[in-house]
């Protein structure tokens, strides 16, 4: 905070559900009871994960921050992160251009219907989902345009469009792989 000049954060994410998770858990409770966080959660937990920290700690994360996007939508673990009052927010809601995700015919097409971009489209989507979203853009118009998704509204049909192409899969890397956790964790020792 010192660094960041600030009295204050709105919101402090453990990264991944590794190494001494509690102790991160219970240090941030703290802070939040000290008013020095508004809130806290944590990003990349499955739902088991989940279910262990609120048993454990009896504190529910305000959101879960996992990847969500048209071709990974999680909608069964959105289901599970609500039923447990836990808000999903989408990390890659683009799929990080992966996929070739801004040309996508379907995409496309809905977006024409409303004059909308594909990045407009999915960000729509996923807010009328309730998915909090946080697009990534270094350029400045992109950022107006990833912000312009308030005046049009997606039907039923455009849902049924994008829900064909779900593949209940993440294009990055599965958090459950035990070769995946080794290399993050030995990547942060040696951080
Ligand atoms: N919790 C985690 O484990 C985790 C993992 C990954 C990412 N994240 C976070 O998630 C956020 C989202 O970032 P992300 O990098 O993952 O992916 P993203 O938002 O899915 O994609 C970013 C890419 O989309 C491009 N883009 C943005 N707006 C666009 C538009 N309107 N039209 C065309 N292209 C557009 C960007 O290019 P330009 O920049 O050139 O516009 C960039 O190449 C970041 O805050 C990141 O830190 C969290």
């Amino acid at each position: 905070m010192k660094k960041l000049q600030l009295d204050y954060l709105d919101l402090y994410l453990i990264h991944q559900p590794y190494g001494d998770v509690f102790g991160s858990w219970r240090a941030m409770q703290e802070l939040y009871f000290q008013g020095k966080i508004r809130a806290i959660g944590v990003a990349n937990f499955h739902p088991d994960r989940i279910a262990d920290l609120i048993a454990n700690s009896g504190f529910a994360p305000a959101i879960n921050q996992i990847e969500t996007h048209p071709f990974h939508q999680q909608t069964e673990n959105q289901k599970f992160l609500e039923e447990n009052n836990v808000q999903i927010q989408s990390w890659g809601p683009f799929a990080e251009g992966k996929n070739n995700i801004f040309h996508n015919e379907i995409l496309i097409e809905i977006g024409n219907k409303y004059n909308k971009s594909v990045a407009q489209v999915i960000l729509r989507w996923l807010v009328q989902r309730n998915v909090i979203a946080i697009p990534k853009s270094i350029r400045k118009e992109r950022m107006a345009e990833n912000f312009d998704i308030f005046d049009f509204e997606l039907t039923k049909d455009d849902f049924q469009a994008i829900q064909t192409l779900d593949t209940k899969a993440s294009l990055f890397f599965d958090h459950r792989d035990p070769n995946m956790v080794k290399w993050l964790s030995e990547r942060k020792l040696e951080m």
